[in-house]
């Protein structure tokens, strides 16, 4: 049986932490395709090229191979900073998009979280979930993560990235970050982790349900 699990939101809404939870428990491959945006923006840094060139970003984004992902690399605050930028331009989002349908496209289905997978990635996917919460409570969440790794952080600067970054992935043009018009909208500004993983595990749930009486 094939399940695909779409998740959306912007960043540290909580997202990330609900999918591998999701995933481990409906056995799913998982796909963070945040991490593939970030890729893109540290291949190029790495090379010592501009953010803003299309043609090097689109270059950048073909050569992304999904299983070399290294999340303890690409989690730094400011490379989802730099994604965000290398997001908006739709030559680099097209080679993505074919290399996270290939994924979805398992024959197990998938789960995967990003900000246009159900409206864009997997317009299809038997449950779309949209994670929020208020841009105050990301930022203390980015804040402590930080600090819990020893580093410095400074919670109104990341206050301030967290909205700047929320503006530019809601008003590009291309695939902004907007619930599809069939998500669940799930706001875990004052729900905890297991609590907002149960209301999704009973979302899917139900859904599992009614396409068998289908
Ligand atoms: O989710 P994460 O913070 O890792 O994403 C980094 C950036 O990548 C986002 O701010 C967004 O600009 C971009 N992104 C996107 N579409 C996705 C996933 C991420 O545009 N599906």
């Amino acid at each position: 049986m094939t399940l695909i699990i779409a998740i959306d939101g912007p960043a540290a809404s909580g997202k990330g932490t609900l999918c591998r939870k999701l995933a481990e428990h409906f056995n799913l491959p998982h796909l963070d395709t945040g991490l593939t945006f970030r890729a893109v923006a540290h291949a190029l840094r790495q090379d010592g090229l501009p953010l803003d060139e299309e043609a090097l970003a689109q270059k950048a984004a073909k050569e992304i191979d999904l299983s070399r992902l290294d999340k303890s690399i690409l989690s730094a605050h400011d490379i989802g900073e730099a994604a965000s930028k290398v997001a908006v331009m739709p030559s680099v989002r097209k080679a993505l998009l074919e290399a996270q349908r290939a994924f979805a496209s398992q024959p197990s289905g998938a789960i995967l979280d990003g900000r246009d997978i159900g409206t864009v990635v997997c317009p299809d996917a038997d449950v779309k979930l949209f994670v929020t919460a208020s841009p105050e409570v990301r930022a203390q969440r980015r804040t402590d993560e930080i600090l819990a790794k020893g580093q410095e952080a400074n919670f109104d600067q990341i206050l301030q990235d967290v909205k700047k970054r929320d503006e530019r992935d809601m008003n590009r043009s291309d695939a902004p970050l907007k619930p599809a018009e069939n998500a669940h909208l799930l706001d875990t500004s004052k729900l905890d982790i297991e609590s907002a993983f149960q209301q999704a595990v009973s979302l899917v749930e139900k859904a599992l349900a009614q396409r068998s009486l289908d």
